[in-house]
């Protein structure tokens, strides 16, 4: 697919169908002559008469069409409104074009778009619209024969034009390719969720991470033999319920350039059972969804990669599968760690901080600057936050911050919950240093935090908490329904914008 640029006049302009955003506190007449002064009279009058009589208010998600026989470049007009112009952000266009892109995106009739969202040569702007398109045209049909509702067949738009006076070619060519690489990344992301957990298995997972080898980015996937070696016993008792062979999974992308290693670090949990611990029917159904974190940062580094970002970055996935076969953990057992600390396994259904803390003590022998890790880890962070937010936890406030601000941009909220000293209390265990679940509705989403701190030595580390956000029941703007490949975006942006900051 073609995007380019245009400065052209609004009539002029040859195309199947003209997009055009009108914000609620403007006029629609007096805006149209204001763009394109040539701006066809008696269409112009036909067009302010169909919006008073329609009551198009330009609100947000509204939209009224045209047939412009000829009047005009473009055989269809499409006004839609943007909202109030004050109200006008980031987000907004993001989740405009996403809608767009499913509105329009898979008709024979819109081969050619042409848009004129009111971006005024806002960058940001112009690279969440791109992102946009890209994720509301996203599908999944790997399995299904007709698509239907929720599922939009292949996109037909051929080119997608963009109106803007005030941006540059080069920055315009620049943004486009950000903005496409970070959502065909998490597209990419998206994928490896929605594929089911008997074929998205530990080894499947392994070498989604192997096909992203290039030039700057090498691949090591290690065995069960390689990570006892290493004493990750916390992770080899959560695979051992499974026949599916774990597979720890490093991948480095470490450009020339690069002044900064970033590791991070996604829970890769293919299907969770929730072990002997047996999650009830209702709570398993979801459960392949539970590797969204591994699929999260292999979609990060392939965007960052892709972008020749002058970042180092160190990906690292402890995968199995949490299964209750006759090798299965049982509660009350006591495993040891990488890093020498003793876990009393009370709940099997805790698996994935357990085969965290082992990542998180790998990660902590090599050289790096600061530790990322994004897990569906907790049921109690929807109590805590909804499905609106992601939690964020971990012992340094100015990478905290940095990854909440690269998530502002990106569209992706996180809200930061306290880790007071007083929820560790009930990690304590009679037999072991450690146990790994906390009491049930206290804290959970913190708790298990403090439990991942344990593991952590003294590097910057945050701990990203996407249990409430990495799914969708409903598609909604720029989310599909299904795994979402919640932090990719945030992730390739914290890397790309945010981490490269010297402070
Ligand atoms: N993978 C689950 C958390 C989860 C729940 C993810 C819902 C997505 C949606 C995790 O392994 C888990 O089972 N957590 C337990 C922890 C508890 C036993 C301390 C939970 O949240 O109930
Ligand atoms: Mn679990
Ligand atoms: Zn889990």
């Amino acid at each position: 697919m073609k995007l380019d640029l245009e400065s052209a006049s609004l009539s002029r302009i040859k195309a199947d169908l003209l997009v055009l955003g009108l914000f609620q506190d403007e006029d629609v007449r007096a805006t149209i002559e204001k763009l394109d002064p040539d701006f066809p009279a008696q269409f112009l009058d036909h067009i302010a008469q169909m919006c008073q009589e329609e009551l198009f208010k330009c609100k947000n998600k509204e939209s009224i069409s045209f047939f412009c026989s000829g009047q005009i470049g473009a055989r269809k007009l499409v006004l839609v409104g943007l909202g109030k112009s004050c109200d006008y952000k980031i987000a907004s266009v993001r989740k405009t074009v996403a809608n767009l892109a499913r509105m329009f995106g898979a008709k024979e009739s819109c081969r050619h778009l042409i848009l004129q969202l009111r971006m005024d040569g806002q960058s940001d702007m112009l690279r969440a619209a791109v992102e946009g398109w890209f994720l509301g045209s996203y599908n999944f049909l790997n399995y299904k024969k007709v698509a239907e509702d929720g599922f939009s067949p292949s996109l037909k738009t051929e080119r997608l034009t963009f109106i803007d006076q005030k941006m540059g070619k080069e920055e315009f060519l620049r943004l486009c390719e950000e903005g496409r690489t970070i959502a065909e990344s998490t597209n990419f992301a998206r994928d490896l969720i929605a594929e089911p957990a008997c074929v998205m298995t530990p080894s499947r997972l392994a070498e989604a991470a192997q096909s992203l080898v290039s030039a700057s980015v090498e691949c090591r996937v290690l065995e069960v033999e390689d990570v006892a070696a290493m004493g990750m016993g916390a992770y080899i008792g959560v695979a051992k319920g499974s026949h599916e062979p774990l597979k720890f999974i490093s991948l480095k992308y470490a450009p020339a350039n690069a002044r900064k290693t970033i590791t991070l670090i996604g829970k890769g949990i293919t299907f969770d059972s929730g072990g002997l611990s047996l999650k009830t029917a209702v709570g398993m159904e979801k459960m392949k969804h539970d590797m969204s974190g591994a699929a999260a940062v292999l979609g990060a580094i392939r965007a960052v990669s892709e972008l020749h970002a002058p970042i180092a970055v160190h990906v690292l996935i402890a995968a199995c599968e949490n299964m209750p076969g006759g090798g299965a953990l049982r509660p009350g057992d006591v495993l040891t760690s990488m890093n020498g600390k003793t876990i009393e396994v009370n709940n099997t259904d805790a698996e994935g901080r357990l085969t965290l803390a082992d990542a998180l003590c790998y990660a902590g022998k090599e050289k790096t600057d600061a530790i990322i890790d994004i897990a569906t880890l907790t049921g109690a962070v929807v109590s805590a936050l909804g499905r609106a937010a992601a939690a964020i936890m971990g012992n340094d406030q100015i990478l905290i911050e940095k990854m909440i601000t690269a998530g502002e941009k990106s569209g992706e909220k996180y809200w930061q919950l306290p880790m007071f000293d007083e929820y560790k209390d009930s990690l304590k265990s009679d037999i072991a240093d450690l146990k790994n679940a906390g009491s049930r509705g206290e804290a959970g989403t913190a708790s298990a935090a403090l439990f991942l701190k344990e593991f952590v030595d003294g590097v910057p580390w945050a701990h990203l908490d996407i249990a409430g956000t990495a799914w969708q029941e409903k598609e909604k703007d720029e989310l599909n329904r299904g795994g979402v490949a919640f932090g990719v975006r945030s992730l390739s942006y914290f890397l790309l914008f945010e981490a490269a900051n010297n402070n």
